[in-house]
């Protein structure tokens, strides 16, 4: 039984925004209650009796904790306790039991475990006061010795040390080689050969991670965590402290951006419910900024890659190897160089991808994780080649152009990547693009003009969703799905509604609780695909329950309709084409002598279909750039992001995942990158001072088109394909292309700072 759960505060559409079909532009429904403040994140909820716990980190990035004094911590007023791998209460020891849903291969860090350190900003303590201020003072008080180790964080001095990873991440498929790369490329008449280097990058959501645990009465645990999934972290907690299921629930309502940092339960959660466990009273733990640059990141990337065409620019050899950081603990692992193999028709593919161990805490995905990277060397690879043939890097891309995909040999499912390269360039105005580097000139700056192509993948998963329609006629629909600011809410409301006919205010979609029909993790661009299906399905299933209830009324007005004959709209059942003839949703239940009506729905994907099919999203990115020689600077004057990404839900949110990863391209084509004093093993410039990110006056228009296209076969019930990261993949290769045919400068490594320039 699905109703709502009155502290999850779930919003719904304001009085008068009416019916809604896919495709249309809506404002997000939790759009009030975020910029009123009604909305609780999981650092602000209110609880009797909370005590605050503040982290103590390690200093020092490989070793053994030899003591901790906390005697001084301890006499601090209002201090109730220090915890650490000494004192701690009862976890379990073996690995499997801290294996979360999203998991790498490899041992995951189990926090205040052990005396070992395995980077340099491990949590090696939790102090926990009556106040915030007194835990935060104490935590500085701590006094940890170390018997330290020597250390390796530096990637690049230890490329020769790259292993093949033990692919055993969920959705993980090593690179597949084909055809004879090595032998095209060293036959081929035009080729390039060049290496490519990505930076460390953070996420920075506006929200810090934070869990809340509420020790109920009972002992039970209401927890509300920042996490891209709540079953996730209710299942992980579970299997570390040894809670039955009905032990614990976890929520997450609200969630002020994650980016894929809240994919794996981050150590603030285990700490707070170690300390309620411990305290037997309600604990909150919320990280610092500087504690957001101390766990997964996305990491470093090496890639050499080689290209080779005939004298009229066919690819002969696609040619890429990459090689990545991951912890000591775990084989982290991303597709890097996979798209690579899928991007163009092309016979001969050489993919490898290796990685590094470092004494670093294990990477996380973040934003179209491994296509950010591995798309940033083969498309800015493209574009050298393209100058190498003396040709337009978009000719380059259309000559090439895969009509199947060449890697698997596979027919896509739906590709309308051709209709994106004519709707961007149309919009940019590419046609009138001079060849040649440092032809176009606006004042002092030189201006350049760059494109590249974006491809991720298209995911499906399996989800459940329940439908109720109430006797006041509102239906209620609930999975226990994530909305992280991608408009979840807004969407998986849109979906019902049209599906039942009903105005969007008349629909609530309920997410953010643990103890709601299965969701998958918010990630992987795959909740409109997933949830949406599960939220359609649902609702499909109750039109077909409420019309055989209608069939059954006295008035016989169904009595000899089937299903076509009637549909749903104006919140009522009615016969085709003739609203007046028909009855109210209330109506029905009321005759029907029942107060509520509900159906349930598991959302599985088409996988035998789907096999036969490569499944990706697809994008044409074009940016303008303008660059100050003399002080090396980089602006972007203008982008267009052209998507081809099946049947659009709702217009406006679609297009804002897809700016907002623009901006995101940008910043990490300009701007962003963690600096390593390897000395220490340690991240140095953990804050906003000192980790750019792009702000306003970074951005220009960012002009977003949505491709015509629908694809039933990843997505029987929607034809849509999910728009999240795509949005990021191609843009920082497209600005380091415009930077070339600004300056001539051929910049091979991201961000591109004044330094490189100069
Ligand atoms: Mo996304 S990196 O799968 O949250």
């Amino acid at each position: 039984m699905t109703d709502l759960i009155p502290e999850l505060r779930t919003p719904v559409a304001p009085d008068g925004t009416g019916p809604v079909q896919s495709g249309m532009a809506v404002s997000r429904v939790d759009g009030r209650a975020k910029v009123t403040g009604a909305a609780q994140y999981a650092a602000e909820v209110a609880a009797p009796d909370l005590a605050y716990g503040v982290v103590v980190t390690s200093t020092v990035a490989r070793g053994r904790i030899k003591a901790i004094d906390a005697t001084a911590a301890l006499g601090v007023p209002g201090v109730i306790d220090v915890l650490t791998h000494e004192n701690r209460p009862k976890m379990r020891a073996h690995d499997l039991a801290y294996k979360d849903m999203t998991a790498p291969g490899g041992s995951p860090f189990r926090p205040l475990f052990s005396s070992r350190v395995f980077w340099s900003g491990q949590p090696v303590a939790l102090v926990v006061a009556e106040t915030f201020e007194a835990a935060r003072h104490a935590a500085r008080l701590v006094g940890v010795t170390y018997d330290v180790e020597e250390h390796d964080t530096d990637m690049l001095a230890g490329l020769h040390k790259a292993y093949a990873p033990r692919p055993m991440t969920p959705g993980f498929a090593p690179p597949k080689s084909k055809g004879d790369a090595t032998q095209a490329w060293n036959s081929a008449p035009v080729k390039i050969e060049a290496e490519y280097y990505n930076a460390v990058e953070h996420h920075n959501p506006m929200e810090m991670f934070a869990s809340t645990v509420v020790v109920g009465a009972d002992g039970h645990l209401t927890i509300y965590d920042k996490t891209q999934s709540s079953q996730n972290s209710r299942w992980y907690v579970s299997h570390v402290f040894g809670l039955g299921k009905d032990k614990v629930t976890v929520r997450n309502p609200y969630v002020g951006g994650a980016f894929g940092a809240g994919l794996r339960p981050q150590y603030q959660l285990p700490l707070a419910v170690m300390a309620a466990l411990q305290l037997k009273r309600s604990v909150r733990v919320v990280l610092t900024r500087q504690q957001m640059f101390s766990f997964g990141h996305r990491p470093e990337t090496w890639h050499r890659v080689r290209l080779a065409a005939d004298a009229v620019g066919k690819l002969q050899a696609v040619w890429h190897e990459a090689v990545q950081e991951t912890s000591r603990l775990e084989d982290y692992v991303q597709v890097v160089v996979n798209w690579s193999g899928h991007l163009y028709a092309c016979d001969n593919i050489h993919l490898d991808y290796r990685l590094v161990e470092q004494d670093r805490a294990t990477p996380i995905d973040m934003r179209a994780p491994g296509a950010a990277h591995g798309v940033h060397a083969m498309e800015v690879a493209m574009d050298e080649l393209a100058y190498a043939l003396r040709m337009d890097p978009l000719e380059l891309r259309l000559t090439n152009y895969a009509e199947h995909d060449h890697l698997d040999d596979k027919p896509y499912s739906s590709k309308e990547l051709r209709q994106c390269y004519r709707l961007g360039a149309d919009r940019f105005g590419w046609h009138d693009r001079p060849i040649e580097p440092r032809s176009m000139r606006a004042g002092d700056e030189l201006v350049g003009w760059g494109m590249a192509t974006g491809v991720w993948d298209s995911l499906v998963m399996i989800a459940r969703a329940s439908a109720v329609l109430h006797a006041d006629g509102r239906l209620v629909v609930s999975s226990a799905a994530s909305d992280i600011g991608t408009g979840t809410y807004t969407v998986m409301a849109m979906i019902a509604a049209e599906r039942l006919g009903l105005p969007l205010e008349r629909v609530t979609f309920q997410l953010g609780d643990s103890t709601l029909p299965l969701a998958p993790v918010e990630g992987g661009s795959s909740h409109v695909t997933t949830v949406g299906g599960a939220v359609a399905g649902a609702c499909d299933k109750l039109k077909n329950t409420l019309f055989k209830l209608a069939r059954c009324r006295d008035d016989g007005l169904f009595k000899e309709c089937k299903p076509k004959d009637v549909e749903f709209s104006g919140g009522r059942l009615h016969l085709l084409g003739q609203p007046e003839r028909g009855v109210a949703l209330a109506d029905v239940l009321a005759q029907a002598g029942r107060d509520r009506v509900e159906e349930k729905f598991f959302m599985t994907p088409q996988l035998l279909k789907q096999r036969k099919f490569a499944r990706a999203v697809h994008s044409a990115v074009f940016v303008e750039v303008r660059v100050n020689e003399r002080l090396g600077m980089v602006r972007v004057t203008r982008a267009v992001s052209a998507v081809a990404a099946g049947r659009i839900i709702n217009a406006k949110t679609a297009a804002s995942q897809v700016s907002g990863a623009v901006v995101w391209g940008i910043s990490q084509a300009l701007h962003e990158e963690t600096f390593t004093d390897h000395r220490l093993g340690r991240f140095m410039n953990h804050d906003f001072a000192e980790y750019h990110v792009a702000v306003n006056a970074d951005i220009p228009d960012v002009q977003v088109i949505f491709a015509d296209e629908e694809d039933r076969i990843v997505s029987r019930q929607l034809g849509a394909k999910g728009v999240g990261e795509i949005g990021i993949v191609g843009v920082a290769a497209a600005v380091a292309n415009a930077v070339f045919h600004a300056t001539g400068k051929r910049l091979r490594t991201t961000p591109i700072t004044p330094d490189k320039l100069l």
